[in-house]
């Protein structure tokens, strides 16, 4: 039996606007991960998605249904003579809540399949671009960010269509992501930012502009370790996106709670109007911003240590 596993992600700067060519900043959350089994069978080639009971029948040439397609692309990538296969999975990532769970599955599944075809040392550039073939499927017009980080498993600053620029964290900071235990479609929420884009092109090129500028920013503070410019930045981004109608009733509770506590910044991530957020916090700050969250209603709080 052959097993492979992957990560999930947070955007800590610049979502939707990195979809119009901004750059974003994101980063590997290990606490989380998706895992994909690969066990021989006598008769055909099936996927089983524990979490949400669905058994696949991967037919050749299905690159429609996501989970056969990331099987089919991974099978010609590795010219790999169709196998007789049970291929299961199973995330501990929430499903729709900005932390990357269908790019941590594809990239379960294209790693456990390199393997069983005696490639474990694919390349994590192939293996982003396999996902993010799939990622199209979830997404209608991803960015990339999401592959990149899952595959790359290390922080990023990201431009889409660029090679991968990594950067030096001069300071390990620590994040309280907090979950609304709301679902929420990625895919609606860039389909309904690109409505207004096409509305109000001037308005929303200068929000992204504005988020674009955040994101550089927030970058020069964590590689000069200046962590208490980070804060500010994280609730500028957030006002943005707030501006881009991507946040919601729970968010906002969550995101005020966090600040209450004493959170030095804190803003949705991912593709918003559910899902999870962030706040900054230092270790003084940690505990209380927590039990806030879960008073506030959080039905999932993880921290995460950035370095
Ligand atoms: C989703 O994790 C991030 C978005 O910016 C979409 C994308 O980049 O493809 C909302």
């Amino acid at each position: 039996m052959i097993s492979a596993a992957a990560c999930g992600k947070i955007i800590l700067f610049g979502e939707h606007a990195v979809v119009y060519g901004r750059p974003a900043i994101a980063v590997p959350v290990t606490q989380v991960q998706a895992t994909a089994l690969v066990q021989p069978r006598a008769h055909g080639l099936t996927i089983h998605a524990t979490d949400i009971a669905r058994t696949v029948k991967v037919e050749p040439h299905n690159l429609i249904d996501p989970l056969a397609a990331i099987v089919n692309l991974t099978l010609a990538y590795l010219n790999c003579p169709r196998p007789q296969l049970e291929i299961t999975v199973h995330s501990t990532i929430p499903i729709a809540s900005g932390l990357g769970s269908g790019a941590a599955i594809s990239t379960a599944i294209v790693r456990a399949l390199a393997q069983f075809a005696g490639r474990p040392d694919i390349a994590p550039e192939v293996v982003s671009q396999l996902v993010y073939e799939v990622e199209k499927l979830y997404h209608g017009t991803p960015s990339g960010i999401d592959n990149t980080v899952i595959a790359y498993q290390q922080p990023v600053y990201f431009l889409r269509g660029e090679p991968i620029q990594t950067f030096n964290v001069a300071h390990p900071f620590t994040v309280v992501v907090g979950n609304t235990g709301i679902a929420s479609s990625t895919k609606k929420a860039v389909s309904d930012v690109r409505r207004g884009w096409e509305i109000d092109p001037a308005r929303y090129e200068a929000w992204f502009d504005w988020i674009g500028a955040i994101v550089q920013q927030a970058r020069s503070a964590i590689e000069a370790g200046t962590l208490d410019r980070l804060g500010p930045l994280l609730d500028q981004n957030h006002v943005l996106l707030r501006e881009l109608d991507v946040s919601s009733l729970e968010l906002e509770r969550l995101i005020l709670a966090a600040k209450q506590a004493g959170a030095s910044g804190a803003k949705l991530v991912g593709g918003g109007r559910g899902g999870n957020m962030i706040a900054l916090v230092n270790d003084q700050q940690r505990e209380a911003v927590i039990a806030a969250l879960k008073e506030a209603g959080a039905v999932n709080v993880l921290v995460t240590e950035i370095q």
